[in-house]
Formats: C-alpha cells, sequence, structure tokens
C-alpha cells in the first residue's frame, strides 16, 4: 500500500501529534510514498526522535518539524503564522493529536483539556489553515475521531465537563464535536476541490491506551483481539490522504477505508451549526 507514488511525490501534508502512535504511523507510511511530512508536536525532544525515526524508516529525507502545543490556541496560532512564512501550500492536513484524560485538567486558555486539545485547537488549526488548503486544491482535510461518538452523544449543556467529569463522556464530546464540524465543513466547502472526512481508527495500542489502572487493564485484556497495531489503525488516515478512491470524496465517517453512518444526530444541520458558532466564539475568530 505504501510506496512511492509520483502522483504524491513532494504534496505537503501536516500531521498533528505525528511523533507518536497513530500520528507517527501515519506520517511514515506517507512519507514512503514521496510526500513532504510536516509534523506537528508539543515536545521538541520527542518530536526530534520521532522526525530521525520517520526519516530512517521511510528514506524520506523532506520532515519537517513544527512545534505547538495545541492546549495553547496562542501556540496554535504561532505555529500557523510560522507554517504560513515557509510553505506555499498544504494538501494534506491530518487532526491527529488527542488526549485522554483520567482526570479533569484544563488548557492554557481554561478549557477542558479532550475537549480544548482533540477539537477546539483542530477546529482553529483548520480555520487558520483554510485560505492555504483552498489555494492548494485539490486538498484533503482528515480529522481523526472515534466510534466512542456513536455510543455518547455530546453534551450542549456541559461541554467543558463542569458539571461532572468522566473521562469517556468528555472524550466523546470532543470526538463528537469533530464529526459535526467534519460534516459543516465539508458543506462550506463544497465546489473548493477540498474534501474533509473523520474517521474512527481501530482500536490501537499506543500511549494513549495505555493504563496502569488494574480495570483498565482487564477491559483492554477482553478488548485485546480487538487491538491492532498503530500501523494498521494509521491505514484509513493513509487511504483517505491518498488514494484516488477518495478524490472528491467529502462529508464522510470512516472505519477501515469504508464510509460508514457516524452517529444519527451527527447529520442534523441545526446541531452542526450550532457546534460552530459555540466554537467560533470560543477560539474567538
Ligand atoms: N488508540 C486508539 O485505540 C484510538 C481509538 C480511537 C481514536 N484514536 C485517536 O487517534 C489519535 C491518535 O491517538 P494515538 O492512539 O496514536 O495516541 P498517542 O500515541 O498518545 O498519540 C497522541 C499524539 O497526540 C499528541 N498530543 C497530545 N496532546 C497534545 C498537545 N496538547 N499538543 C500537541 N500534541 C499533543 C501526543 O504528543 P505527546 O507524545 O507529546 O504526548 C501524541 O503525539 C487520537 O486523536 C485518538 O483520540 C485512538
Amino acid at each position: 500500500m505504501s510506496e512511492y507514488n509520483d502522483q504524491l511525490n513532494g504534496k505537503i501534508c501536516m500531521i498533528t501529534g505525528a511523533n507518536s502512535g497513530i500520528g507517527k504511523a501515519t506520517a511514515i507510511q506517507l512519507a514512503k510514498m514521496g510526500i513532504h511530512i510536516v509534523m506537528v508536536c508539543r515536545n521538541k525532544e520527542r518530536g526530534e526522535n520521532a522526525q530521525k525515526e520517520i526519516k530512517e524508516e521511510s528514506g524520506n529525507n523532506n520532515i519537517d518539524l513544527l512545534i505547538a502545543d495545541l492546549a495553547s490556541l496562542n501556540k496554535v496560532k504561532e505555529m500557523v503564522d510560522e507554517f504560513k512564512r515557509n510553505y506555499d501550500d498544504l494538501h494534506v492536513l491530518i487532526n491527529n493529536a488527542g488526549v485522554f484524560n483520567k482526570k479533569r485538567t484544563l488548557t492554557i486558555d481554561g478549557y477542558e483539556s479532550t475537549f480544548g486539545v482533540d477539537y477546539l485547537a483542530h477546529f482553529l488549526l483548520t480555520n487558520l489553515l483554510l485560505d492555504i488548503i483552498k489555494k492548494s486544491a485539490p486538498s484533503r482535510i482528515i480529522n481523526v475521531s472515534s466510534n466512542i461518538h456513536l455510543y455518547f452523544k455530546i453534551n450542549f449543556d456541559d461541554l467543558m465537563s463542569e458539571k461532572k467529569y468522566a473521562s469517556q463522556k468528555a472524550y466523546a464530546n470532543a470526538k463528537f464535536a469533530l464529526v459535526l464540524f467534519t460534516h459543516e465543513l465539508a458543506r462550506r466547502l463544497d465546489g473548493t476541490g477540498v474534501t474533509v472526512n473523520a474517521l474512527h481508527p481501530g482500536h490501537a495500542r499506543t500511549k494513549m491506551t495505555k493504563s496502569k489502572n488494574w480495570i483498565s487493564k482487564l477491559f483492554l485484556f477482553l478488548l485485546s483481539p480487538l487491538i491492532v497495531s498503530p500501523e494498521k489503525a494509521a491505514r484509513t488516515s493513509v487511504y483517505l490522504a491518498s488514494s484516488p478512491e477518495v478524490e472528491g470524496v467529502t462529508g464522510n465517517y470512516f472505519k477501515k477505508c469504508k464510509a460508514i453512518k457516524s452517529h444519527e444526530m451527527t447529520y442534523d444541520k441545526s446541531i452542526q451549526k450550532k457546534i460552530w458558532e459555540i466554537s467560533k466564539k470560543l477560539v474567538d475568530i
């Protein structure tokens, strides 16, 4: 699947959270095709170590690193400014970074961290990059969501989990918002040559799913027949970023490289608009 490809050689792809797990595996597979990767990572040392590994494993030297902590909206803005000073195009944006926090923590801007990092930072990042993404069309935006959004609906009454914190619910709020955002943005970008799709990567053994807690360990053990490697979990992101089969395909939710139904409520245009307006206010754009 992931081999050097004349059509993709030199295309520019930004991946958030590219130093670990599914993001790093995605970067390696796309780099092998000749795609120029721009990694976005929060920690310089972890970023540089992964950058070296991606170059070595892919044989592609066009692997750049930008540092931004997505828990700060200002850092996102500064990173976008730096990107625009140094690049003329962006053909693929993969909004991949994510956290799953056992305890409620806040971002620099005072938002619940899962919602802030997994969703709001990517809402802002995508909107700030839209001009360059449109200019680079045909181009693609890929939102790494999760099938958790099928089991827990978004709670508009407690988006920041202030009333009650439960890690799964906070995570579901963020991943549900990401799917709503995908549908709304796809409609807004109709006719521009920019596609937007969301995906569930599958359950993978990564830093995020490693746990010291025995209940989680037992849960993961029971789930183990379903757990795949980060390399396998990266396949849907790689497919959406590179396959000619999905040229022009937009506003879908994918699992195992197939479009499937997202939660019924995510197709409601009034709810899509609602999260868009709330997000705009929260990130102040
Ligand atoms: N693994 C699964 O079973 C699974 C299932 C469904 C969906 N997903 C989604 O897949 C995506 C990748 O997760 P993964 O499993 O590969 O986990 P992972 O190995 O923990 O990778 C998460 C990445 O996000 C980065 N990140 C976290 N907080 C950040 C911040 N504030 N600023 C910038 N980067 C930040 C991490 O950087 P550091 O290394 O610096 O922490 C890391 O590079 C996530 O969106 C996750 O929700 C995963």
